[in-house]
């Protein structure tokens, strides 16, 4: 019988047998794909499993703590988590363009992993979170690369270690279903997508600091809220976007110049077409006016109501 605690089981026992003594390394996001393959390798073969967490500083707030929290503090995980946002952020000033960007982030990623790894001795594995929706999309030639989507998981060919990927036959419902199996928590287990660029794609335009804090504030309420009126589940993704203009706006008796947040929630099965969700029009209320309360510099609240196509879910 295919069960997904025959699967867990399974795997854990294969990696077992494959790793021996040996060790393996792991790039973990936090995402739903790595964090199920690390936690099904590290209940395999306990320490001799290390993760490097690559935190570029373009998550959403307070989620690089998270990340720590659940593998380092919970699981204890041999867990190296690199701080680099200043390290990101200076190579992404200035830069407008999306794809740009995206290249930018792709190499730095890959620069930052390479030097933390070159400092761990031993390694003879390397962990990946693939799953069978990724071999289809890397076979498939003909697929029109429309944004490159460089998924930061992505690790350069050329390194030498055998690669170890037990999730690579599983579709996302399947790597979900395993990760309760293996004691993820529901919440993270049911994450949205989150694209590697990161919050980099969803300010428009150049990127600063004070873009960025804005960002994740304006996030931040909108999932908040999102999470309280019980749409999580429903809604395949919902996030703010800064497009980078501002606008007049009026505050008590002063004229103000302000920033606009773009709100932008879908519906959809695989990411591939998606819908605008039907928030209540009371949610989006309270939404709008807890972020132009609680967040500095945002004066105008605008929802997306496109479909893709023609848009696309990002709006980079
Ligand atoms: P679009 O915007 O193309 O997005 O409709 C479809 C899905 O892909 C995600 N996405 C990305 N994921 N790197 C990623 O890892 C990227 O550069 C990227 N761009 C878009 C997007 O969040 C949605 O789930």
């Amino acid at each position: 019988l295919w069960t997904m605690e025959n699967f867990a089981q399974e795997q854990i026992k294969a990696i077992k047998e494959q790793v021996g003594d040996r060790r393996v390394l792991c790039a973990l996001s936090g995402g739903v794909d790595s964090s199920v393959a690390a936690t099904l390798v590290h209940q395999a073969i306990g320490d001799k499993l290390t993760c490097i967490f690559v935190d570029h500083g373009l998550l959403r707030k307070d989620e690089g703590d998270q990340v720590e929290a659940i593998f380092k503090n919970r699981f204890k995980m041999n867990f190296i988590r690199v701080n680099c946002e200043d390290r990101f952020l200076s190579k992404l000033a200035g830069v407008s363009d999306p794809e740009q960007k995206r290249k930018i982030i792709g190499t730095e990623f890959i620069r930052v992993f390479e030097e933390e790894s070159s400092k761990l001795n031993d390694i003879d594995f390397l962990l990946q979170g693939t799953i069978y929706p990724d071999v289809i999309e890397s076979g498939n030639k003909n697929a029109a690369v429309i944004k490159s989507h460089h998924n930061v998981g992505g690790l350069p060919d050329d390194v030498d270690f055998e690669l170890i990927e037990p999730l690579r036959n599983l579709f996302k419902d399947e790597v979900r279903a395993v990760g309760e199996e293996i004691g993820l928590a529901h919440d993270l287990v049911w994450r949205q997508p989150f694209p590697g660029p990161g919050l980099a794609i969803r300010i428009m335009g150049d990127i600063t600091k004070e873009k960025l804090v804005i960002l994740q504030e304006a996030d931040y309420v909108f999932r908040d809220e999102i999470a309280k009126a019980g749409l999580d589940e429903e809604i395949w993704q919902y996030f703010a976007v800064l497009p980078g203009n501002r606008s007049v706006g009026v505050m008590g008796d002063e004229r103000t110049y302000d920033y606009t947040i773009g709100l932008r929630a879908v519906t959809s099965v695989d990411g591939m077409t998606s819908d605008w969700a039907r928030i209540p029009y009371d949610v989006l209320e309270k939404i709008s006016t807890r972020i132009v309360n609680e967040v500095k510099h945002v004066s105008r609240i605008v929802y997306d109501i496109t479909s893709k196509p023609p848009s696309t879910i990002e709006w980079e």
